[in-house]
């Protein structure tokens, strides 16, 4: 059964670990993600972004997956599905579809229309039981065509947005979607705990989580972060494990072409990644 993912946040929160968001792109990306999250008793939050929502057939297929997924393979740790970035519309649409958590991401907007339009996600989500984050200050770098400009977030904004009542709240400080270039100054400690130090108990939500140096990702989660959202260190490993298969001439030896097969390296590739992570997190045995 799919939950929101309020209950877990909080407990999160609370505890001062971060539950970890993994983009799923496929059948093979849900399987090794929700396996590896049983196996370290961990709660997990599988993200859609709405292009690999369209990738996989629409949230209802996806949603379909999940559930059933669960059910079969006996997945006994929280689970929430959620929505990444979504559009106004695209909230809507995965709610109706059964997601049990959205995002919805009105960084774009300015501060009055992003709160109008937080407000009315909210008000639905609330009548169904599913958990909402909301965003300030935009992400850097680019993610399934959604490009934000890698703003440092409003503190006072964040305040306003917390306020209306979402469960989670995004904030840019200086993280980006994808790999961090050379230059990269580091995220903003500063402008993340006068965050937390103004929305209290909310709990905080760090993008942009491949490639962020360990102990920063710590300091981070000290500060108030309690959901990490990782995406592309699982392309980036399965990428390398299936190349490496390919490439050592497994494919063409015996029936070493049979997708089975072929994309098994990668999936246990990106079971140690989401393991990894969750170590990393403190999410292991907090289901
Ligand atoms: P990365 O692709 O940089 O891990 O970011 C993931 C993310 O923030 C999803 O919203």
């Amino acid at each position: 059964m799919l939950v929101s993912a309020k209950d877990m946040l909080t407990k999160a929160k609370a505890g001062k670990y971060a539950v970890g968001q993994f983009n799923i792109n496929n059948l093979e990306w849900t399987k090794a993600i929700l396996l590896t999250a049983q196996e370290n008793n961990s709660p997990v939050i599988l993200g859609v972004s709405e292009g690999a929502g369209k990738y996989m057939c629409g949230f209802e297929t996806v949603a379909a997956m999940v559930k059933a997924m669960i059910n079969t393979l006996g997945i006994t740790v929280p689970v929430a599905l959620h929505l990444d970035h979504g559009s106004y519309e695209g909230a809507f649409k995965a709610m109706d579809a059964g997601f049990s958590s959205v995002m919805f991401d009105g960084s774009h907007y300015g501060i009055e229309e992003n709160i109008e339009k937080t407000k009315e996600v909210i008000r639905v989500a609330g009548e169904r039981g599913i958990s909402v984050e909301a965003e300030v200050g935009a992400i850097g770098g680019e993610e399934d065509g959604v490009v934000g400009g890698g703003e440092v977030a409003d503190p006072d904004e964040c305040k306003s947005i917390a306020g209306l009542g979402v469960d989670m709240l995004a904030a840019g400080i200086g993280n980006i979607h994808g790999v961090y270039p050379e230059n990269w100054q580091g995220l903003n400690f500063d402008v993340l705990a006068k965050i937390q130090e103004k929305t209290g108990t909310m709990p905080l939500v760090l993008h942009g989580g491949t490639g962020i140096p360990e102990e920063m990702v710590k300091k981070a989660i000290s500060l108030g972060v309690s959901k990490v959202n990782v995406n592309t260190e699982c392309q980036l490993s399965f990428a390398a494990a299936t190349r490496k298969y390919i490439e050592e001439g497994k494919d063409q030896q015996g029936k070493g072409f049979d997708p089975r097969k072929l994309l098994a390296p990668g999936f246990e590739a990106i079971k140690a990644t989401v393991k990894e992570k969750m170590e990393l997190f403190g999410s292991i045995n907090k289901a």
